[in-house]
């Protein structure tokens, strides 16, 4: 079995997706600062996915594609490097990432990749411009890849709304703020980082084995309600 390369297992959602892979098979996790856990099953590389030499791994089976944005503004104030720099940390670390491993993935196991998209995209949300742009940018590289690596590699995507974690943190500031938040939700809550990671496992695993090409929604309802 080969490993699962989890880009951004430090923080987040990528963090408490590392902690449940650990226990099952090997993790290789690239961020730049190291996630707090030290596990026989644990390789980490510190460097940044978006410039630095990305390491050759021996075996992966699966990739996970974690760093993303909140940059919200009104269209007034939003500047070109702010489309850039979204669409560079979204879609073009992603497309780099995959890029550089999808050779060794086609001869995986069970061969899977999961990257993130936002609940911003299937509806439309003010200020969020410029990361929906992005954003919907990577549904659109889960669709074409799933495409073109069918029947060896499945590539799905997760659309979260507003989760607990550090990305979040300026929006969740105290628990009014959540609480707020959360009731703009049908499920009248913010969701958590385990929350999001368990989807992530699912589609990494056997189970998951007849599903590619989809945006799944992990939204507290707000995508569909
Ligand atoms: N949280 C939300 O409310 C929310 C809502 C909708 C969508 N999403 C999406 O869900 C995904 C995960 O979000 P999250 O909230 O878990 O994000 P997070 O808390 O910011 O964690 C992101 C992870 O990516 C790593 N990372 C960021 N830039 C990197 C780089 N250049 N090179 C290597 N590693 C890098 C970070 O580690 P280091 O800082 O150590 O490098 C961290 O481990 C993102 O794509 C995000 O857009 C999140």
């Amino acid at each position: 079995m080969g490993a699962l390369l989890i880009v951004g297992g430090s923080k987040g959602i990528g963090r408490a997706l590392l902690e449940m892979e650990l226990e099952k098979r090997k993790v290789v996790n690239i961020s730049r600062t190291e996630p707090n856990i030290q596990h026989a099953n644990l390789t980490h590389y510190k460097l940044d996915a978006l410039k630095d030499e990305l390491p050759e791994i021996e075996e992966i089976d699966g990739i996970v594609y974690c760093p993303g944005s909140i940059n919200l503004k009104p269209i007034g104030s939003l500047k070109q490097e702010d489309f850039q720099q979204d669409f560079e940390v979204n879609v073009l670390g992603a497309v780099r990432v995959i890029q550089h491993y999808f050779r060794k993935v086609k001869k995986g196991n069970n061969p899977s990749i999961v990257l993130f998209s936002t609940v911003a995209v299937k509806r439309g949300m003010a200020f969020h411009a410029s990361v929906a742009a992005a954003k919907a940018g990577v549904e659109g590289i889960t669709k074409s890849l799933a495409a073109e690596f069918a029947p060896t590699i499945r590539v799905n995507c997760i659309a979260p709304s507003i989760t607990d974690t550090p990305l979040a943190a300026h929006l969740l500031k105290n628990e009014e703020r959540k609480e707020a938040l959360g009731n703009n939700h049908p499920l009248k809550r913010v969701g958590e980082a385990h929350e999001v990671a368990a989807v992530a496992s699912f589609l990494l695993s056997e189970k998951a084995k007849n599903i590619t090409g989809q945006i799944w929604g992990v939204d507290g309802g707000m995508g569909s309600i």
